[in-house]
């Protein structure tokens, strides 16, 4: 084995895997050591094509960044792609990446895992004490079923075979690659888009839907590819330290929440929109706080460095570039 290890990178083209590229390419990680393949190339539900992929290419390492994502409609929509999508994905890398000797890998999970009532900010410990958020329930059981299939590999295998499989969950992301689809997008891209059309045609007023109180916790996305690659190199005893067997998951947030009122202000000077921002408090708000406790990854020595406003900046020169 050279020192240099082979990494796949699977879901290369998504707003995460990009970044997690990028960082791997910054941090030194030569372009022909990173091993991607598109969806079209490689289906990752196929558990044949995945098992003859790993069997050819050999990687070392895995970061899991290809999942079936989508706002809430989706979610309701197509509740049994959700699942089913996600669970087989997951489960094809996995085993496949531990019958093909890999001994390190990544998953990437969400913070939609906790119950739709856990304690303010949201702990590693709040997993499964409670019910989750109906409205994607399914996916969010196929995301803990990743946490699940880390932890159980390497509780069997860990000793015998040197594994060690992690994952982290990520808080609301956004920048470069994300998707400003105009009904399928998350709030930032939402917005995004709607000051800037509100700017290029001149309207008076925007309004966003409730009242603008609730609080959300929002993580520029190269910010999390960095944390991602800081939890997979982190040394396996004091990843152990921070971490237990059946409870090894680690949050990634920037530890700050902002109303979705301030959200809008500062997106519409990023815009360079000059109208009035109206809240229509007929439509329903959500969970009033949503905020990740990302202690343990503070205490394994990360912290997030793109502040809120740096990171709309720079998610509008890549809307502009790719979008406008
Ligand atoms: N975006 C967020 O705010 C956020 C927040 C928390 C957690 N996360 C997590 O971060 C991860 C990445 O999310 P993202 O926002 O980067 O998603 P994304 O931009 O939609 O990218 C998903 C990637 O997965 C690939 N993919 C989907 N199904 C596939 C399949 N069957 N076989 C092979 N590739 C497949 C897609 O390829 P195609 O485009 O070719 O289909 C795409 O490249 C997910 O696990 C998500 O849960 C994201």
């Amino acid at each position: 084995m050279s020192s240099i290890p082979k990494i796949f990178v699977a879901g290369h083209r998504g707003m995460v895997g990009s970044a997690i590229v990028r960082r791997l390419l910054a941090g030194g990680q030569p372009a022909e050591a990173i091993l991607t393949r598109t969806h079209a190339e490689l289906d990752l539900c196929n558990q044949a094509a995945v098992q003859a992929f790993f069997a050819e290419h050999r990687p070392e390492q895995v970061y899991l960044a290809a999942a079936k994502v989508g706002g809430i409609h989706a979610n309701n929509t197509f509740p049994a792609d959700f699942i089913y999508y996600n669970l087989m994905m997951q489960a094809n890398v996995v085993a496949a990446a531990f019958r093909n000797g890999v001994k390190k890998l990544l998953i990437l999970g969400s913070s939609c895992i906790y119950p739709r009532l856990a304690p303010q900010p949201m702990a590693e410990s709040a997993l499964l004490t409670g019910p989750l958020e109906p409205t994607n329930e399914p996916y969010a059981i196929a995301k803990i079923a990743g946490i699940k299939l880390c932890e159980s590999y390497n509780r069997q295998y860990g000793q015998s075979h040197g594994i060690d499989y992690r994952s982290v969950m990520p808080t609301n992301l956004y920048g470069p690659g994300d998707n400003y689809h105009p009904e399928n997008s998350h709030v930032i891209p939402a917005l995004i888009r709607r000051f800037h059309e509100a700017k290029a045609s001149g309207a008076p007023q925007v309004t966003i839907w409730g009242t603008g109180t609730p609080k959300r916790e929002f993580l520029y996305v190269d910010d999390m590819a960095e944390a991602s690659v800081h939890v997979m190199n982190l040394p396996k005893a004091v990843y152990d330290q921070h971490t237990s067997p059946m409870q090894s998951h680690i949050n990634v947030g920037c530890g700050q929440d902002v109303s979705i009122a301030e959200l809008a202000q500062t997106i519409g000077q990023t815009v360079g929109y000059t109208g009035t921002i109206d809240f229509d408090a007929s439509k329903p708000d959500g969970a009033p706080r949503k905020l990740m406790d990302s202690s343990r990854l503070n205490a394994l020595g990360w912290q997030a460095r793109v502040g809120l406003q740096q990171g709309l900046t720079q998610a509008y020169q890549d809307f502009l570039k790719n979008h406008a």
